[in-house]
């Protein structure tokens, strides 16, 4: 198996906002946040309410390819001017793994003439080439997984039911292939609901107790 998921629970990311927080305000000052879209969005947004930080602005970066390949090349999408000239910035993003859009982001914001800037993650992969001023937590390359925070459930997980789903399957089977290709554990209550508005929302087809992909994507 090279490739895990791990489930992360809205708690969870409390407790990493909270821990990181605590960093940032032990030594920084912030005047705004940069949010870098999509994945910084909720992070940022509960720090800037932690912080007592009002002025929260988003640029957004885009990687080629798609959830869980990690090959995509990091682009920044019309970023235009930011109007942070002499402000101190703190930029917010859910994890470095490569690194690759933080440092693309970084090196934006830079080119703008902020006061100060300083980058944060919840998560912080060994691998990355980019290592942020704070993160919450430290993953060792060894241990690195496939993180589906709350935010990108279905998204994910369409994903990859999509790489597990091989003509007809029960839900049973489904159950069996995420945990043997993916170390997915997933209650079966949601796993359940999630098919079902997979299936009403016409990306997957349910016939008796089986599930397949639509004609379609097949
Ligand atoms: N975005 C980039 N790398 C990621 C990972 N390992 N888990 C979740 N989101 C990511």
């Amino acid at each position: 198996m090279d490739f895990r998921a791990r489930l992360v629970s809205w708690e969870q990311i409390d407790k990493w906002c909270e821990n990181i927080r605590e960093k940032v305000s032990n030594s920084y000052r912030p005047d705004m946040i940069i949010a870098l879209a999509r994945g910084g969005l909720v992070p940022a947004r509960v720090l800037a309410d932690m912080l007592w930080i009002k002025d929260l602005i988003s640029v957004k970066t885009e990687h080629w390819g798609i959830t869980a390949t990690a090959s995509g090349k990091a682009v920044l999408k019309d970023p235009g001017n930011l109007n942070i000239e002499g402000k101190r910035v703190l930029i917010v993003d859910d994890i470095t793994d490569t690194g690759q859009s933080m440092k693309l982001a970084y090196d934006f914001i830079m080119k703008q003439k902020p006061a100060e800037v300083r980058t944060v993650t919840m998560l912080h992969i060994t691998r990355s080439s980019f290592i942020p001023d704070f993160f919450s937590e430290i993953v060792d390359e060894k241990n690195w997984a496939w993180f589906i925070f709350p935010w990108n459930v279905y998204e994910d997980l369409d994903n990859l039911l999509s790489r597990v789903l091989k003509g007809r399957m029960t839900f049973t089977q489904i159950e069996n292939e995420l945990k043997d290709q993916f170390n997915l554990n997933i209650d079966s209550s949601l796993l359940s609901h999630i098919l079902d508005e997979f299936r009403k929302a016409g990306r997957i087809v349910q016939e008796d107790h089986t599930f397949s992909k639509p004609p379609e994507s097949q």
